[in-house]
This record gives structure tokens, C-alpha cells and sequence, in this order.
């Protein structure tokens, strides 16, 4: 069973159809699949959760949801040995950003999953809470609540950073309000690229206006550069470790990046204008660029088939590694990240 953006289940079901993959329940942002050989269970770009089905239960009764979860876990070998970690979370009710909406836990999840913390935690979990971050290699007790009263559940072993997130959505607690929900969108893109941000360095936002990936830079002790024809929020343009340039990438002398490591790319441009404006820039001589983290703004899920078209224009500019997701965060985008 897999959860996606609401939307762009289309390409997940075509991606686990090349693994051998039957289409069985879907729903938007959930999509559940047979296979009969045992085929590892499937991933991709976008991909957010993947699980081995145990089961659903489907009722308006509380009480014998919780029964025939206890059943479940009881009669299934895959639950034989416990979990280290149960995560409990809704499917996406909604294309991100539609109505505001946002991945990830809400009120009913969080009475819900404390419910079944309770019923089962004692026998089958051996995390002290639910939806903690597992750690690599934990086993983790999947609940995904298609509806509040449709519950399917699976388990999967945590290994890159999404999968230890319940969910796939990064947990966070910012101490201030964010400037913009891009805040979410480059914690989650640093996290997951593995780049080695460090206090100090360099970096530079094409894209940067209001402000929210640049808050996230800055809490992070980086010095940040800021490019956007728009004006930044105070907060950040009047921050001692911030410039700004208010004006489009490809208008600026490449000096301006001189020293710069990192460069995040968040522009509502076409991704093609996106890979030319950062191509003249990191093939310039007077650059060194160690990690790149492109937002392209696919617009409409078709444009995911132009990917591989993307990916291999950066290898040509050198790339050591390029990784691709849509991010919990994402709207209908995709994340690049860039090894120079
Ligand atoms: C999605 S918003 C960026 C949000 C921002 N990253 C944040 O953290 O708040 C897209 C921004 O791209 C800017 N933009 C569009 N074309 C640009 C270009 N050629 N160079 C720099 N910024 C550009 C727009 O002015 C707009 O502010």
C-alpha cells in the first residue's frame, strides 16, 4: 500500500505496474497493489510511503475498528514479532496547498492513533509513543486512515529519512511562525538530500521572496543570499547574515555567487527556463558549487513524463549524483538535488 500526493496517484500506479504490480484499492493520494511473486514493495519519485499490506478494517464503530485491528495483528505472520514503531496518519485529503491543506497528521489522526496506541501498543509495539521517528532498520506498524472509519494497515522497515517519518512528512516544530510554508518545503528538501549544511556556508536562493526557505537557512547558522525581483519579508532582508538581490538570476554578473556552496532553486518559472538560468550559473568558471536543491514546478502531473529529459541535462553539467522526489511538501512538483 502506498500513499502519494492527492493527484499524482496516476504515476504511482504506472510506476508499480513496470515493477509487476496489479492495481487493487485506490483512492486519490492511496494506492494499494497485488503482486504474486513477493516483489519488494515498490518506490519512486512519487512514491511518499510504501507498506506491506497486513489488512483493512472498515467501520463507524470505534471499538470494532480497534477489535479487528487486535485480530489482525494477532492472526498476521508479518506481525509475529512486534514493531519497534507504530505510525499512524491520514491519507491526503486534498491537493496540497488547495483550501490551505497540508500532509500530515490532523485532530482525528491524533485521537485515533492515540487509541490504537493504546489497544495495541503494550502487545505489539515496543516504542514508548506513538509516531516517533524510527530509526534506520526499526520495524514500523503502518496506519493509514483512508477515511476515519477505513483504516488499512501495513508495515514497512525504516531506512532513508522519509521512511522513518510517519507518514513520509517530516515532523517539525519551528519555534517562530514561518514566513511562508516554503519553510516546511527546504527543511524537508535538506534533510532528504543529505547535504552537509553547515554553519557558515554559503547559500544562495533563487526564488526567495517571501522569505520562508531563507528563515530555515538562516536558523540554520548559514549566511544566505537571496535572489527575487519581490520584496522579502523584513524578518529576513533585515537579518545580519542575509543580502539581498532584488532582481532576476539571469540578470546578475556570476560574481555574485563567487563563495556560494549551496543553491536552492525555488522560482515559479518552467523547469526548462529553471535548467538553463542555474546551468549558465554552475558552469560558470568563477562558481563552485557543492549541492543544488531544484523545485520544478511541474504545473500538471503529464509534465512528470519530461523527468528523465531533466535529470539527464544535469548529469551533462557534471553531477556526481541527482536524486528526484516529490516531497511531502510539494505541490505539484518535483525536488531535484543536486551533487556538484
Ligand atoms: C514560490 S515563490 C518562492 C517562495 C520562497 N522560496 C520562500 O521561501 O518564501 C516564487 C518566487 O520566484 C520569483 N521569481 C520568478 N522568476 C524569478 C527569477 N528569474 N529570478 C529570481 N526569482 C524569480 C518570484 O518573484 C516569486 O517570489
Amino acid at each position: 500500500m502506498m500513499c502519494c500526493a492527492y493527484g499524482a496517484e496516476k504515476i504511482v500506479k504506472e510506476t508499480m505496474a513496470t515493477d509487476g504490480w496489479r492495481l487493487a484499492f485506490s483512492r486519490p493520494g492511496f494506492v494499494t497493489g497485488k503482486h504474486d511473486e513477493g516483489a519488494p514493495i515498490p518506490s519512486g519519485i512519487f512514491i511518499r510511503t510504501a507498506s506491506r499490506s497486513i489488512g483493512q478494517t472498515k467501520s463507524e464503530d470505534g471499538g470494532a475498528q480497534i477489535e479487528a485491528l487486535v485480530k489482525m495483528l494477532d492472526e498476521s505472520p508479518l506481525a509475529a514479532r512486534g514493531f519497534d514503531q507504530l505510525h499512524v496518519w491520514p491519507k491526503d485529503r486534498a491537493p496540497i496547498g488547495r483550501f490551505g491543506f497540508e500532509p500530515g497528521g490532523d485532530e482525528v489522526t491524533r485521537l485515533v492513533a492515540d487509541q490504537i496506541f493504546a489497544s495495541v501498543g503494550e502487545k505489539s509495539i515496543r516504542a514508548s509513543e506513538v509516531n516517533q521517528i524510527a530509526r534506520p532498520d526499526e520495524s514500523v506498524l503502518d496506519v493509514v486512515l483512508v477515511e476515519p472509519s477505513h483504516w488499512f494497515v501495513g508495515c514497512h522497515t525504516a531506512t532513508t529519512w522519509p521512511t522513518r517519518w510517519p507518514g513520509g512528512v517530516q515532523p517539525m516544530n519551528p519555534q517562530q511562525q514561518p514566513i511562508s510554508r516554503a519553510y516546511y518545503k527546504a527543511a524537508e528538501a535538506i534533510v532528504w538530500s543529505g547535504f552537509d549544511l553547515q554553519p557558515g556556508d554559503l547559500a544562495v536562493e533563487i526564488g526567495s521572496a517571501p522569505g520562508g526557505a531563507c528563515g530555515r537557512l538562516l536558523e540554520l547558522g548559514l549566511r544566505v543570499i537571496g535572489i527575487d525581483p519581490a520584496e522579502m519579508d523584513p524578518q529576513i532582508s533585515e537579518h545580519p547574515n542575509y543580502q539581498h538581490f532584488q532582481a532576476r538570476a539571469g540578470d546578475l554578473p556570476r560574481k555574485t555567487f563567487r563563495g556560494a556552496k549551496w543553491m536552492l532553486v525555488d522560482s515559479n518559472v518552467k523547469p526548462e527556463k529553471t535548467l538553463t538560468t542555474v546551468a549558465n550559473i554552475v558552469q560558470n568558471e568563477q562558481t563552485k558549487f557543492e549541492g543544488l536543491i531544484i523545485t520544478m514546478k511541474l504545473g500538471d502531473y503529464n509534465e512528470a513524463s519530461q523527468i528523465e529529459k531533466w535529470r539527464t541535462t544535469v548529469l551533462g553539467w557534471g553531477a556526481t549524483e541527482v536524486k528526484v522526489r516529490q516531497l511531502a511538501r510539494n505541490k505539484c512538483e518535483v525536488c531535484f538535488a543536486v551533487r556538484v
